[in-house]
């Protein structure tokens, strides 16, 4: 089976989330799933990615497959093919990929997304809606030797695939290839003005109400929702939750109408990456029976962010975008108490200018027990996450969430609220479940007593070394693979493309 994934970035070479972790999973993920990589069951999986610069760098061997025709806002753009070096997971295979090359659209001084101020670049509707319509120009001819069976698009950027892929099916009276659109996100919807619409060059029905009109605009990923064969998102509860009012985003009404067409399938943790094995990004390397290492990882974490040299004081970590979303306004109202209750805090994040200056100010007043480090860098977040005792995800919603997986995986005890993946992936430890499953500590109430509430468990927990370590034991043994979120897409795929029974 031919899939081309279809996303706006991909770890290693451009990362603003988690969305860039699964990009660059995922395909190996599905190919190991599959079996042998050739003859009948196999799946033959490119992606398509937009040529923003770090990724046009990292195409090795670039061939082009073709000169686009000119489109709205480009002209001259072409259609890249090489190999990418994102398949750490499986090593010996490339990951092929097509890359739009198209500088006017992709080239810019800022992120991929927004300029350096934050403001999102005028002309994206165009910069993502040829990333859609390539998607779906790969399902019929656009390259000669490869033509896609079924088109896997990614949030908002991507959205326009299935929307494209179903006006060509329209134009051209046949099915061309089935289509599955995942929201990684529901929050970031990629809108526009209604007048941007006649730029897209879709049919004018598509602009209406049974299409990408959402309250007088247009809406990329109510496009996606709208068209796709089916809709995923990335846990089960994320799946549930959207479909009402409190984290619908005003879609809920759409994603209950399409209720039967939509799943939740659980990220996993590409572990060529992420294991406290095998990590080349930590000194020390440590598993479930050998804990040592970890001990002296936080040592020296301790040492880099100038805090007391204590083994004896729970290290709790948060690695996150600063943003609304993530909740940690409550991890600043619960420092001053957690202060009180000597715990040492450090953090690694960037986003939000009043929050990033607001934990500054909180390293500042207690240096010795808070460490705040603003700005992105994967190898400090590896450290972090490696040398900490518990990682919160204190989260308003979460779609899945990573971190707490890295966490688990690393016996860094997540601390989340129960919401979304995070509810499907972290046990509580209630100290009476202890020999049971408890994989970490979960709170529902979103407020600071809520935290502190968990957080009393957690003091309760580490005065007790032998119980802390069978749950972090227990923690390092859950699941977090790809293998069986691979397994769910490939027989989707099977059943979409025919394969499979319906
Ligand atoms: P989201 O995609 O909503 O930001 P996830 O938990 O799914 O949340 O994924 C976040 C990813 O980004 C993880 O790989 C995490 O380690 C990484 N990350 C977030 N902030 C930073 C940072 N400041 N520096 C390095 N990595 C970060
Ligand atoms: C989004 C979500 C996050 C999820 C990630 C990868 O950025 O906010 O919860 O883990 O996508 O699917």
């Amino acid at each position: 089976m031919r899939v081309l994934q279809v996303c706006a970035e991909i770890f290693p070479l451009l990362k603003t989330g988690g969305l860039a972790d699964v990009a660059g999973a995922l395909p190996a993920a599905l190919q190991a799933a599959a079996g042998a990589p050739t003859g009948p069951g196999s799946v033959d999986v490119r992606v398509l990615l937009p040529g923003f610069a770090a990724i046009v760098a990292g195409l090795h061997e670039p061939v082009v497959v073709a000169d686009l025709p000119p489109r709205p806002g480009v002209t001259g753009a072409r259609l890249l093919y090489g190999s990418l070096p994102a398949c750490a997971s499986l090593p010996g295979r490339s990951l092929m990929a097509y890359v739009i090359d198209a500088p006017s659209l992709y080239h810019r001084n800022g992120g991929p997304y927004s300029d350096a101020q934050g403001h999102g670049y005028a002309d994206n509707h165009l910069r993502f809606a040829l990333l859609g319509w390539v998607a779906a120009r790969l399902t019929s001819g656009l390259d000669q030797f490869w033509r896609a069976e079924l088109v896997h698009a990614h949030d908002w950027h991507a959205a326009l695939a299935p929307v494209y892929l179903r006006a060509a099916e329209q134009a051209s009276k046949r099915r061309l290839a089935a289509s599955v659109y995942t929201v990684h996100n529901l929050a970031y919807q990629g809108m526009f003005a209604a007048r941007q619409f006649a730029e897209l060059d879709l049919p004018d029905s598509f602009g209406l109400v049974d299409g990408l009109e959402f309250h007088g605009q247009i809406s990329f990923m109510k496009g996606g929702l709208f068209f796709a064969d089916h809709l995923t998102t990335v846990s089960p509860s994320y799946a549930r939750e959207i479909q009402g009012p409190e984290q619908g985003c005003g879609l809920e009404g759409l994603l209950r109408m399409r209720s039967r067409s939509l799943s939740g399938i659980l990220n996993g943790v590409d572990d060529a990456v992420w294991n406290p094995r095998t990590d080349a990004l930590i000194r020390h390397h440590y598993d479930a029976r050998k804990l040592s290492g970890k001990a002296r990882v936080k040592a020296a974490l301790q040492q880099e962010l100038g805090l007391a040299p204590r083994g004896d004081a729970p290290l709790l970590c948060v690695v996150s975008r600063l943003t609304e979303q993530k909740g940690l306004h409550l991890v600043q109202q619960a420092l001053p108490r957690l202060n009180e209750l000597g715990v040492q805090f450090a953090l690694l994040g960037s986003g939000d200018a009043g929050m990033e200056a607001a934990f500054r100010v909180q390293a500042e007043a207690a240096p010795q027990s808070v460490a705040v480090r603003i700005g992105y860098d994967e190898a400090f977040a590896h450290r972090l996450i490696a040398g900490s005792d518990v990682i919160l995800v204190p989260s308003r919603f979460e779609p899945c969430g990573l971190t707490q997986l890295y966490g688990l995986k690393y016996g860094t005890l997540p601390l989340v609220r129960r919401v979304g993946g995070l509810a499907d992936t972290v046990d509580d430890a209630q100290l009476e479940t202890l020999d049971d499953s408890a994989t970490g500590f979960v709170f529902d109430e979103f407020s600071a007593e809520g935290l502190l509430e968990a957080m009393d468990r957690v003091l309760a927990l580490w005065r007790r070394p032998k119980d802390w370590a069978l749950v972090q034991k227990r923690a390092m043994a859950s699941d977090c693979s790809w293998e069986p979120a691979a397994r769910q897409y490939l027989d989707l795929y099977r059943r979409l493309t025919g394969v499979l029974p319906a």
